[in-house]
C-alpha cells in the first residue's frame, strides 16, 4: 500500500515522540513492503512563530490532499498564561478538526498487565478493563459562540448541538459496539443540560437499530466516578466534546501514564492520529516524554486503513518493550532509557522480531545494551 501522510508534530515535545511514530512507521513499511510517504507542515504555536496563523493554508492544503495525518501536540505555556492573547495555538487543532469533518476521536483505554503497579488504582479494579471514548469532536462548546465583555468581567461559551452531529457519532459507536461487547454507555448530564436531553433522545432512537447492543445513559459526575471505581463495566463510552475531553484524561489513569494513550480522529473522507498528552513543554528536548502514545496511534492508523497485521506488530512491539522494562521514567522512575532508546527497541522488534535477542529472556533486565 502506497499512503502519503502529513506529520504535523507541532509544540513541546510533539516532534520528538512524532519521531519515533515516523520511525516504527518506516520499518512497518519495510517489512511489510508498504510506502508510506511523509510530507512535515506547521501546526500550533511553532505556526505562529513562523506564519502568524495557528493554522497556516500550507498546512491545511497538505492535510487536504494525504490519506492521513499523524499529529504530535501543540501549546506553549506563553500563550495560556496570557488570558489576552488573540492567537492560540489550540485555534489550529480545532479549526484542522472541524474544515476536515473529523467528527469522531477515539481513544482506547486498556489496562495492561504489565503496567497495573504504575496506576494508582488497584489491580483487583483495573484488570480486564478495555474500553473505548467515542468523543464527539466537531460541536459543543468548543464550537460555540464565546462572547467576554469589554472589562473582561463576564465570559459566555456556547454549547450548541443539533440532530445530525449526534446521530453521525452515535452510529459509529453502536456499529463498534457491535463488534466488541455490545455495550454502549452515554454520558450526558441530561439532568440539567439541554443539549444532553437532545443526546439522550438522538441516542435512544438510534439504539433500537442495534438490538443486540444495550444501551445505558449515566450523567457525567457519575460517569466520573465509576470510571475509577468499576471500570471493567465499559465497553463504549459515548459522549460529547468537553466531557469526552475530560473523561478521557481521567480514564488514562487506568493503563499507568497518560504517555500510553493514543487516539484517532476520524471523518468521512479524512484521518487523523495522535496521542492525547498534549505539548509537555517541560520535557521538550529532554529525551524523558514517552513515544508510547504517538507509536500506538500509528497502530490506529495502520488498522484505520485495514492492515490488521501490522498494526497487531507494533502493538506487540509496545508491549514487548513494556515487559522487557524499556520505557521511559513516567513508567519506571529508575529507568535509564529515553524517547529515542524506546523508539529504536520497538522499531528492532519490528525489524527483527525473529532474532534470538527477542526470545531471550535476559532482554527482561531493562540494562539491555542494544538500544
Ligand atoms: C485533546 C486536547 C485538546 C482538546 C487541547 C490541546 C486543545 O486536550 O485533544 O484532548 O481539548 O481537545
Ligand atoms: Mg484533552
Amino acid at each position: 500500500m502506497n499512503l502519503k501522510i502529513a506529520v504535523l508534530s507541532g509544540d513541546g515535545i510533539g516532534p520528538e515522540v512524532t519521531l519515533q511514530a515516523k520511525k516504527a512507521l518506516y520499518a512497518i513499511g519495510v517489512v511489510y513492503n508498504h510506502e508510506f510517504v511523509f510530507e512535515d507542515a506547521y501546526i500550533g504555536a511553532i505556526a505562529i512563530e513562523k506564519t502568524g496563523k495557528p493554522l497556516p493554508e500550507q498546512t491545511l492544503n497538505l492535510c487536504r490532499n494525504t490519506d492521513s495525518i499523524l499529529f504530535g501536540a501543540i501549546g506553549d505555556p506563553k500563550y495560556d498564561n496570557d488570558p489576552t492573547a488573540k492567537v492560540r495555538p489550540a485555534q489550529g487543532l480545532f479549526k484542522l478538526r472541524k474544515e476536515l469533518g473529523l467528527f469522531a476521536n477515539i481513544r482506547p483505554i486498556k489496562a495492561y498487565p504489565k503496567l497495573m503497579n504504575s496506576s494508582p488504582i488497584k489491580k483487583e479494579v483495573l484488570e480486564g478493563t478495555d474500553f473505548l471514548v467515542y468523543r464527539e469532536l466537531n460541536g459543543g462548546m468548543y464550537y460555540g459562540e464565546k462572547t467576554v465583555n469589554e472589562a473582561g468581567t463576564y465570559a459566555t461559551d456556547l454549547c450548541e448541538y443539533n440532530e445530525e452531529e449526534i446521530t453521525k457519532i452515535a452510529h459509529l459507536a453502536f456499529k463498534a459496539a457491535q463488534s466488541r461487547r455490545k455495550k454502549v454507555t452515554l454520558v450526558d448530564k441530561a439532568n440539567v443540560l439541554e443539549t444532553s436531553r437532545l443526546w439522550r433522545k438522538v441516542v435512544t432512537k438510534i439504539a433500537k437499530e442495534y438490538p443486540e447492543v444495550t444501551l445505558n445513559c449515566l450523567y457525567v459526575d457519575n460517569a466520573a466516578m465509576q470510571i475509577i471505581l468499576n471500570p471493567r463495566q465499559f465497553d463504549i463510552l459515548l459522549t460529547d466534546n468537553l466531557f469526552g475531553d475530560i473523561l478521557s484524561d481521567e480514564a488514562s489513569v487506568i493503563s499507568g501514564s497518560i504517555g500510553l494513550m493514543a487516539s484517532a480522529s476520524l471523518g468521512d473522507k479524512h484521518s487523523l492520529f495522535e496521542p492525547i498528552h498534549g505539548c509537555y513543554t517541560k520535557a521538550k528536548g529532554k529525551n524523558i516524554a514517552n513515544p508510547i502514545a504517538s507509536i500506538l496511534s500509528v497502530a490506529l492508523m495502520l488498522e484505520h486503513f485495514g492492515l490488521s497485521a501490522e498494526s497487531k506488530k507494533v502493538i506487540a512491539a509496545v508491549e514487548k518493550a513494556i515487559i522487557c522494562k524499556v520505557v521511559t521514567v513516567d513508567l519506571n522512575v529508575d529507568s535509564l532509557f529515553g524517547t529515542n532508546e524506546v523508539g529504536d527497541f520497538i522499531v528492532n522488534y519490528i525489524l527483527n522480531e525473529g532474532d534470538l535477542y527477542f526470545k531471550r529472556d535476559f532482554v527482561q533486565i531493562g540494562q539491555s545494551t542494544i538500544v
